[in-house]
């Protein structure tokens, strides 16, 4: 089976029906960041109409109990669907939690030929193959103003607040927290074996998780990474390089929206890929910190620290880093079927 990170767009089926058209521009949906690379999503197609339903049986269910990390994944993946539609020049109609019966079902997309582009979105087709979350430590380099006034127009076109700390402060206390969040999650026992059994080895040839060598560790210890976070409390461990990573970061972003419900998480998981895409395409790199929205009891410490409007639903670092490898991605014809 050929690699998912190598699509041919001359392979593009120009004269084959709307939903063989869909499929193909759905692989680029699949290099979507998720939560754990669980890659949370089931897409239905129906000649020129996409379902997007959630899989709940790829749910965090420690770390994500709610399923907003699960939503916020597939809004990732419906985002970047966005893109490449445009890319080829169709215009989707896009609706949001289209029957209230039926939460699963995320999105309806459904496809017209089109000659109205969206000068927004094109730019970032090039940053689907170039973004790849990267966990190591980050060069000093300030991002540029221009590339935070863009990724802030971005997210503001979804209705998704950003909010940057620039606060050497507030950068500390924010350290603290997820150096706090780590400890806490990694004192869970069931945290633990879930994260252990989302990690991949260098020989998996599973095609999701997240592969031990990219958690930044030294060379000697990612193979026993799975056996150690299972098996010991490495929390203090894992807090020390989380503390530093975000100490030293050159950005710092916080992605909010109004409320704190399924819509919210569709759009804010959106607004990410988009940002994120235009990041990558600017050799930007990124890489979260989920704990203080993830740990019990830190929410609230967290928004004291930030003071935004709003529910937080992403945190996270931009800067540049050496290229990260690309991870694992399951094959189309496993979470796409053609009705
Ligand atoms: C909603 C969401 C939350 C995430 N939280 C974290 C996190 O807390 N820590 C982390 O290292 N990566 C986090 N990630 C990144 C995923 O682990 C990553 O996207 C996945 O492993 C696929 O790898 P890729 O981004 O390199 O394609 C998150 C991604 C999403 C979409």
């Amino acid at each position: 089976m050929s690699n998912p990170w190598e699509i041919d767009r001359q392979c593009f089926p120009t004269t084959g029906s709307p939903a063989e058209q869909l499929k193909f521009i759905t692989r680029y949906a699949l290099l979507a960041p998720s939560t754990h690379n669980t890659q949370p999503w089931k897409f239905i197609i129906q000649h020129d109409e996409l379902k997007l339903y959630a899989d709940r049986s790829r749910q965090l269910t420690e770390a994500d109990p709610s399923g907003r990390e699960l939503v916020m994944s597939c809004g990732a993946a419906l985002g970047q669907l966005r893109v490449a539609l445009q890319h080829f020049g169709l215009d989707p109609e896009v609706s949001l939690l289209p029957d209230s019966n039926e939460p699963d079902w995320l999105a309806r997309v459904k496809i017209s030929p089109s000659n109205v582009y969206d000068d927004q979105l094109l730019p970032l087709f090039d940053g689907i193959f170039k973004r790849h979350t990267s966990r190591t430590a980050f060069a000093s380099t300030a991002v540029p103003q221009q590339v935070i006034d863009k990724i802030t127009d971005l997210a503001g076109r979804l209705g998704v607040g950003v909010a940057f700390i620039s606060d050497a402060d507030q950068q500390q206390q924010l350290a603290r927290l997820v150096a706090e969040g780590d400890q806490l999650l990694f004192k869970n026992k069931n945290f633990r074996l879930e994260l252990r059994r989302w990690l991949r080895g260098k020989d998996s040839n599973t095609k999701d998780g997240i592969a031990s060598r990219s958690l930044g560790l030294p060379a000697w210890l990612a193979p026993l990474a799975a056996y150690i976070i299972q098996k010991l409390d490495v929390g203090d461990m894992v807090a020390r390089n989380d503390a530093q990573l975000v100490l030293t970061a050159p950005l710092l972003v916080i992605l909010h929206t109004p409320e704190n419900q399924p819509m919210d998480w569709l759009l804010a998981g959106q607004a990410l890929d988009w940002m994120l895409l235009f990041a990558a395409a600017n050799r930007i790199n990124a890489s979260f910190f989920s704990q203080p929205l993830e740990a019990p009891g830190l929410l609230s410490r967290f928004n004291e620290i930030v003071q935004i409007s709003g529910q937080p639903q992403l945190f996270f670092r931009l800067g540049y880093a050496v290229d990260a490898k690309p991870s694992a991605r399951r094959d189309v014809d496993t979470v796409v079927s053609m009705e």
